[in-house]
């Protein structure tokens, strides 16, 4: 027996002034579609940006049910808006942002394992990383340079 280790490596921003234009843009479209969020259950609300090659901005925000699983949240609400209708275009960034109702959320907020899948789908389909900038409502902004270091080990389609 042997162990590996496996790592990951984060950028840290200690507030939205720090990102450069292009980011900073893209965090607010994902501001104000967080603000669009339809989170009547959960009460938070969650807003996605997705930067595309040919410049395009998609926005994304949590849509809820009744039926709670039958919800699906912000990250894959923009990323398969993006690939259904730009299904050759690079995704080069996406910014989260997330704000809970009752209290402030001031720590950046990771998207979810479900999401990384998704995400991880499209960045081993464009073999091009994708940059991720993700946090609360307003405070730090961690950045992580593709999928791999979220979601280490990826299940992808060469093992299909
Ligand atoms: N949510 C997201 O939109 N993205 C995530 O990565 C985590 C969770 C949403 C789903 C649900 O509407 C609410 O946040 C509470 O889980």
């Amino acid at each position: 027996m042997k162990k590996i280790q496996i790592q990951s490596e984060l950028d840290v921003y200690d507030d939205l002034s720090e990102l450069p234009e292009d980011v900073h843009n893209l965090m607010l479209a994902a501001f104000e579609a967080r603000e669009a969020a339809y989170a009547p259950y959960s009460q938070f609300h969650v807003g996605a940006a997705i930067l595309l090659d040919n410049g395009e901005i998609i926005k994304g925000n949590n849509q809820e049910n009744a039926a709670y699983p039958s919800g699906l949240c912000a990250e894959r609400t923009a990323i398969y808006y993006a690939g259904a209708n730009f299904p050759n275009a690079v995704i080069k960034m996406m910014a989260i942002s997330a704000k809970a109702k009752n209290k402030e959320t001031l720590t950046p907020i990771p998207p979810c394992g479900s999401c990384r899948q998704a995400m991880a789908e499209y960045e081993v389909k464009q073999k091009q990383p994708i940059n991720i900038y993700f946090m609360g409502e307003r405070g730090t902004v961690f950045k992580s340079e593709s999928l791999q270091n979220l979601l280490p080990l990826l299940f992808t389609q060469e093992y299909l």
